[in-house]
């Protein structure tokens, strides 16, 4: 299924103040893998992750997500395709309350209203964070927001689910249920973590960053 499948061609990018925080990232995740991207503080991960759905564009190189290169006119497609948890869940929420959080995204696809409705209360359930709907995001602790956060993205639909640290801050009880929800994931799955009982306990395979590059995978530490 060409639409579940992700690439980097080459990727280079710059911080706007001179750092090359990427510097040539080549890799390809077919459908249905997950895979895990790790790597030392400013290696360079969440940087990659905002490429795959054109939140940041290459300087040189390219994204593909199935057969859409990642540009400023296939943004919105590329987005319906691809959910990504930023690492901080204070940059996801915004909405007046938890539900309109996780409604957002469906709404913007012009989803019917009861489409939108039952997907609100799914992905809610799904991370235990269906009680507090009610409430807005600034009144939530930090792994209540990220359990919303994670609803919100839950709540596309995503063929390709991209998480930066997803389990950061959750106790064991979310945790858990958070590595039910992604082993369960039926479509590709990249996620950056330095949590690497998650890596092991889920079977990923992994990237390994340093410095903007990818230096290897675990399929090349195995061979
Ligand atoms: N907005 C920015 N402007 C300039 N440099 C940045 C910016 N954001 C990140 N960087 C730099 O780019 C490099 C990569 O940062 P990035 O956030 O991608 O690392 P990371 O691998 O996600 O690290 P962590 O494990 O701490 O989340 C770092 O050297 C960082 O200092
Ligand atoms: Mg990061």
């Amino acid at each position: 299924m060409s639409h579940h499948y992700l690439r980097f061609e080459k990727v280079h990018y710059r911080y706007p103040d001179g750092h090359e925080a990427l510097r040539g990232v080549s890799f390809c995740l077919h459908h249905g893998e997950k895979v895990a991207l790790v790597g030392d503080n400013g290696a360079g991960k969440s940087t990659l992750l905002l490429h795959t759905n054109g939140l940041l564009l290459p300087e040189s190189g390219r994204v593909v997500v199935g057969d859409i290169p990642v540009e400023r006119h296939t943004l919105p497609l590329v987005r319906q395709r691809v959910g990504l948890l930023f690492q901080s869940p204070d940059d996801q929420l915004f909405m007046p309350t938890v539900a309109d959080d996780v409604a957002f995204g469906p709404l913007n696809m012009r989803l019917p209203r009861e489409e939108v409705e039952r997907r609100v209360e799914q992905a809610l359930r799904s991370v235990g964070a269906w009680e507090l709907r009610h409430r807005t995001g600034m009144q939530l602790s930090g792994g209540e927001k990220r359990r919303v956060a994670i609803a919100s993205v839950l709540s596309m639909e995503p063929d390709i689910l991209v998480m930066d640290e997803p389990t950061s801050g959750l106790d064991r009880r979310a945790r858990q249920q958070l590595m039910e929800l992604i082993g369960g994931f039926r479509h590709t799955c990249f996620i950056a973590t330095h949590d690497m009982e998650m890596v092991h306990e889920l079977g990923l395979s992994m990237l390994y960053m340093e410095e903007g590059r990818i230096l290897r995978t675990s399929a090349d530490s195995s061979a």
